[in-house]
């Protein structure tokens, strides 16, 4: 291996504090963690530790110019054999992260650290992967300039770290969008299509307003005319037409979603027929009042897949419940379920196996 990661094991684990039945989300953090640093221009120190705080210095440069930028996936445990986890896509969200580190004028993380850190963590951790029905371990990869230094430039210094958390289901209902037509998350040539911290901090606002409405997520549209369909807070967005499903071409305001590019490629291997392209408001509309939508769905790694009960614009709730056919969301969460539990096999080679 190029890189010798040293590990430091906790003298307790915390497992039993740890109840499988009761997991919620992002509460309990498992025992290690994987750090490296960035100094002099190349990457060092890659070590296990225990899980536990950091020690930053008060003008840390990523609290205030904000390069930071992070990545969510998850393990499963297997259904086949009862030692093995999967991991799902992970070069996927490696190449991504690195993407978002170009943009934010951050160093990327050679794919080979980033995996034999996840690897080692997981192998070490292994224990709190949840084996109860929509259990799942959160894998946490993120990245922030750790330079000791008050002036806006790009930092010289910065840590790369991995956690991960056992979870449950994160939503556990048809949700309700609010189409937004004030507020932006992304422009033209700016940071929308990375996770960097700031499209997150930036997004709570409108949300929070929208959740005071009675809604569960906002239904981002385009910043210039806000008709254009694009993601929620942390998904993409679905519309199924019968036996079409279409869904809005990836744009640079847009995240492209690992979970959006595998239910695109597990429902064509289904025989549905996909169409990546620009859906407006206007379309969603009519196809409503036509009854012509039988499902909205939105996927993400941590959301995995949800159905909506439908969109509210200016004052107007559209739903799609009353003609409620969940066939085409059904299926492809089956599917690719089953691929990542090990129930059925891994036509397009997904999963890791650990
Ligand atoms: C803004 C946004 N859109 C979409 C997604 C879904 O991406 P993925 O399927 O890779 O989790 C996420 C989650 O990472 C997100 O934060």
């Amino acid at each position: 291996m190029r890189f010798e990661i040293t590990v430091e094991k906790v003298k307790e684990s915390r497992i039993s504090e740890f109840d499988p039945q009761n997991i919620g989300f992002g509460k309990m953090f498992t025992d290690h963690m994987f750090l490296a640093d960035y100094k002099n221009g190349e990457w060092t120190n890659p070590r296990i530790v225990p899980y536990g705080n950091l020690s930053l210095s008060p003008a840390t440069s990523a609290i205030h110019y904000g390069q930071s930028i992070f990545e969510g996936m998850k393990a499963f445990a297997s259904s086949k054999n009862n030692h093995d986890i999967t991991i799902f896509r992970p070069s996927d969200n490696a190449a991504r992260l690195n993407r978002s580190a170009v943009r934010m004028a951050m160093p990327e993380i050679p794919e080979d650290l980033f995996m034999a850190g996840l690897h080692q963590l997981l192998e070490i951790d292994r224990a709190w992967v949840p084996r109860t029905e929509g259990g799942a371990l959160y894998i946490r990869p993120y990245m922030f300039a750790t330079d000791d230094y008050i002036g806006v430039k790009v930092a010289d210094n910065y840590c790369f770290a991995i956690f991960a958390c056992p979870v449950g289901p994160y939503y556990n209902k048809a949700l309700r969008v609010k189409v937004e037509d004030e507020f932006s998350r992304a422009a033209p040539g700016g940071v929308g299509f990375t996770k960097c911290a700031g499209n997150y901090g930036a997004a709570l606002y409108p949300t929070a307003l929208a959740q005071k409405e009675g809604y569960d997520q906002i239904l981002w549209t385009d910043p210039i005319e806000h008709e254009w369909v694009e993601e929620t807070g942390t998904t993409n967005f679905f519309a199924v037409y019968g036996k079409t499903v279409v869904t809005p071409s990836l744009t640079n305001t847009m995240l492209a979603g690992i979970t959006r590019d595998s239910v695109i490629k597990g429902l064509r291997h289904l025989g549905y027929t996909v169409e990546e392209r620009p859906i407006s408001i206007t379309e969603l509309i009519e196809k409503q009042q036509a009854a012509e939508i039988s499902e909205l769905f939105i996927t993400g790694t941590a959301a995995t897949l949800m159905n909506l009960d439908g969109f509210g614009r200016n004052g107007t709730y559209y739903s799609v419940m009353e003609t409620p056919n969940h066939e085409v969301s059904t299926a492809i969460k089956t599917f690719l379920d089953n691929i990542k539990l090990q129930k059925s096999d891994d036509p397009m080679g997904w999963n890791v196996v650990l």
